[in-house]
C-alpha cells in the first residue's frame, strides 16, 4: 500500500527538536508542515532548512489542520499541557522524555491518555540503537539463556552548566531516566530500587544538592538483577555501553570510536581517538529509527514506540532511586 507523507509539526528547536527536524526531513514517509518556537528566529532558521510554516504559539500547529502528527522537543515543564492539547486535537504525538519531573503532574494526565486511542510515544531513543536493539533482540532469542544480570555504563562527557542542574530535577529524574527506560526495555516489571550518589567533583551539583556521580541497583520480579552505573564526567567522551549476562553467556556492547584509525608507536599501541563526543553523535542512527517506528504507530501499524507508561515508569523508578540515595533505603515500586 503506498502512504502519503506523514505531516509533521514540530514543537520547540532547541538541541533534540533540530535533530528531529533533520530526520523528518531525511525520511520518504514524513514531511515537515509546521514548525513552533516562542524563540520564533530559532523556528525559522529550523524551517528555512528542512521546511515547514512558522509559529511563536503551538495552538497555531494544533489549529492548522496541517499536521498528521506532532513530535514535542520543548522544555520539559511544557510536555503535560502539550500533550493533553495534541489529545484534543486528535493528533498522534512523540513526546521527548522526561513527561514531567512531577509525578503527580504525570498521573493527572495517565487517565486521558489511557482513555483516548490517540497514540502518544515518549522519546526513549536508546532502545532504537542498533547495538543494544540488537543484544535486546538476541536476548529474546534465548541466546544467553535466561537474563539473570544487565549492566549500564552512562557517563556524559561533562557536567552542564549549573543553572541546567538546578531546573533537571537531579541526576535520576534528568540523565538515569534513559538508563531506567533501557532497563525496563529488557526487564519490564522492575520491584525494587536501592541507590547510592556521591557528589564528587561538580560544584554545580554541590550548589544544587545533587549528586554527580551515582550507581542504582534495580531488581525485576523474577529476580534478575541491573546495574547502572552514572558520571556527569568522562575524559575518553560519551561513555555507553551495556552488557546482558546469562547462563550462556554474555553479550556486550561497546562504545563507538570516532574513528577506526589506531597508531602504534614507541611509546603506545593501538592508540585510538576518543569516544563519540555526546549524544547527537552517538544516537544519531537511533533518532532515526525512533522516528521510522512512531511513523508506523500513527499509521495505525505495528509499533514498539515507547509508550506514556514507559515514561511514567521510567519517572517512578527515577523518584524511588533519589529517595533510596538520600534516605539510604531501598525503596520497592509497583509500576502499575
Ligand atoms: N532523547 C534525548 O536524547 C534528549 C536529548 C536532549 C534533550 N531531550 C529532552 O528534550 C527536551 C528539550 O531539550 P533541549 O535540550 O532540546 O532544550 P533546548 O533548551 O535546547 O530547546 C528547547 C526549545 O524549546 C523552545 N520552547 C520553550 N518553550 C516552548 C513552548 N512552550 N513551545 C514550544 N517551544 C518552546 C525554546 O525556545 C527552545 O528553542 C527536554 O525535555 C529534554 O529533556 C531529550
Amino acid at each position: 500500500m503506498t502512504h502519503q507523507p506523514v505531516r509533521f509539526g514540530l514543537i520547540g528547536t532547541g538541541r533534540i527538536g533540530q535533530v528531529h527536524a533533520a530526520s523528518i526531513a531525511a525520511s520518504p514517509d514524513a514531511v515537515l508542515t509546521w514548525v513552533a518556537d516562542p524563540f520564533v528566529d530559532g523556528a525559522r532558521t529550523v524551517a528555512a532548512r528542512h521546511g515547514g510554516a512558522v509559529t511563536a504559539d503551538p495552538a497555531e500547529v494544533f489549529a492548522s489542520g496541517e499536521v498528521d502528527a506532532v513530535v514535542i522537543a520543548s522544555p520539559t515543564p511544557t510536555h503535560v499541557d502539550l500533550i493533553a492539547q495534541a489529545i484534543e486535537a486528535g493528533i498522534p504525538t512523540l513526546c521527548e522524555k522526561p513527561i514531567d519531573l512531577d509525578l503527580a503532574r504525570v498521573d493527572a494526565l495517565r487517565a486521558t491518555v489511557a482513555g483516548s486511542d490517540v497514540p502518544v510515544a515518549l522519546g526513549f531513543n536508546r532502545r532504537f540503537d542498533p547495538a543494544f536493539a540488537e543484544v535486546h533482540a538476541r536476548v529474546a532469542a534465548g541466546e544467553i539463556g535466561d537474563l539473570e544480570q544487565l549492566t549500564i555504563v552512562s557517563r556524559d562527557p561533562s557536567a552542564p552548566p549549573a543553572a541546567y542542574i538546578e531546573a533537571s530535577g537531579g541526576i535520576f529524574r534528568d540523565m538515569t531516566i534513559h538508563d531506567f527506560d533501557m532497563a525496563r526495555f529488557f526487564l519490564p516489571d522492575i520491584v525494587e530500587v536501592t541507590a547510592v550518589g556521591a557528589t564528587l567533583f561538580d560544584p554545580g551539583a554541590r550548589e544544587h544538592g545533587d549528586f554527580d556521580t551515582a550507581v542504582t541497583t534495580l531488581r525485576a520480579a523474577g529476580g534478575a538483577m541491573v546495574t547502572i552505573v552514572n558520571s556527569r564526567h568522562s575524559a575518553a567522551g560519551y561513555d555507553q555501553r551495556l552488557e546482558a549476562f546469562g547462563a550462556r553467556g554474555t553479550l556486550q556492547v561497546q562504545n563507538m570510536p570516532t574513528s577506526l584509525v589506531s597508531f602504534s608507536g614507541e611509546a603506545q599501541v593501538e592508540a585510538k581517538p576518543p569516544y563519540q563526543a555526546f549524544f547527537l553523535e552517538r544516537y544519531a542512527e537511533a533518532y532515526a529509527a525512533e522516528l521510522r517506528e512512531f511513523i508506523q504507530l500513527v499509521r495505525r501499524g505495528p509499533s514498539t514506540s515507547p509508550t506514556f507508561e514507559d515514561g511514567r515508569a521510567a519517572l517512578v523508578l527515577a523518584d524511588a532511586a533519589q529517595r533510596s540515595a538520600v534516605e539510604h533505603v531501598t525503596v520497592p515500586v509497583d509500576l502499575r
